[in-house]
């Protein structure tokens, strides 16, 4: 019998982990299997109990159970309680373990496959959701120089800022008074499931000329933030499915103790790019 591994959500039909992971082990040569797990809104624990009575070895968890996973887990990662979410649950002996892989899994794309030099580098985020708290550790881990959080509610970004004041240079500033900056992360769910937007309602000039682009959501089509950043100067711009792929593959090395090559998967995943 493969190890059985999966990922659960509500919905889950959408994901894209059963693609990526399949490519995973193919490519390892690993013997596994990986499923999608809909699990009933007020069922998740049950479903991850069975899932682990049946044998199942690890688990990605989305959408809405990111928060609920912590209470399955025996033991939580600093960066999976940073992030105030799970997304990964790794089984030893009758145990589950959570984790967060998100946020290296940006920092990975970004830094390794894109070769952007995060290094020294000041950091405008726009947003102030789950997602920030998920990319801001392993964006000072790169050893970014600040972090300047943007929000349409301004008490999001503060609370933020106040949280992750202890792990670097980061400060809360309104969109209005936001400065150019030479790396610039869309964290907002603006456009993402591929909804219109009309107007990218934050001011271009934070875009300093030249600038990083990198949204965190992905699309098949140019992504509002990016036409956004592409008109207000951004050089170099990127959608979030690099990030879902390295996060995909820091979850794989965990459970299976391999890492998978990513290029090949993102090229299966956008021919042509
Ligand atoms: P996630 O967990 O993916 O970060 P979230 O916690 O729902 O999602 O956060 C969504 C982010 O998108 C927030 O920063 C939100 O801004 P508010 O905190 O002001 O709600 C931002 N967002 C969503 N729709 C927006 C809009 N129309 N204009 C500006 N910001 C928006």
């Amino acid at each position: 019998m493969p190890d059985r591994y999966a990922v659960i959500g509500h919905p889950i039909a959408h994901s894209k982990s059963p693609t990526i992971h399949a490519a995973f082990a193919r490519s390892t040569g690993q013997d596994m299997v990986y499923e999608r797990l809909l699990a009933p809104l007020d069922g998740f624990r049950a479903t991850v109990e069975r899932f682990a009575a049946e044998g199942g070895k690890g688990l990605n968890v989305t959408i809405p159970f990111k928060r609920e996973a912590f209470a399955v887990a025996a033991t939580i990662t600093e960066r999976a309680r940073l992030a105030g979410a799970v997304n990964t649950l790794h089984r030893t002996g009758d145990a589950w373990h959570a984790d967060n892989t998100d946020g290296a899994g940006l920092v990975r794309d970004v830094v390794t496959n894109l070769g952007v030099d995060l290094h020294g580098q000041p950091i405008a985020i726009l947003g102030a959701g789950g997602a920030v708290r998920g990319i801001l550790k392993p964006l000072f881990d790169a050893g970014v120089a600040s972090v300047t959080v943007t929000n349409r509610t301004m008490t999001k970004a503060a609370e933020i800022a106040a949280q992750f004041a202890r792990y670097g240079r980061v400060e809360a500033v309104a969109p209005e008074a936001l400065r150019p900056h030479p790396v610039v992360i869309n964290a907002t769910s603006l456009g993402m499931g591929g909804a219109a937007v009309d107007r990218f309602p934050f001011d271009g000039h934070v875009v300093a000329p030249g600038a990083f682009a990198c949204d965190l959501i992905y699309s098949d089509t140019e992504t509002a933030f990016m036409r956004w950043a592409r008109e207000h100067g951004a050089a170099r711009r990127t959608d979030g499915l690099g990030m879902l792929i390295e996060q995909a593959a820091e979850s794989f090395a965990l459970w299976r103790g391999v890492r998978p090559d990513t290029r090949s998967v993102f090229a299966l995943m956008r021919p042509g790019a």
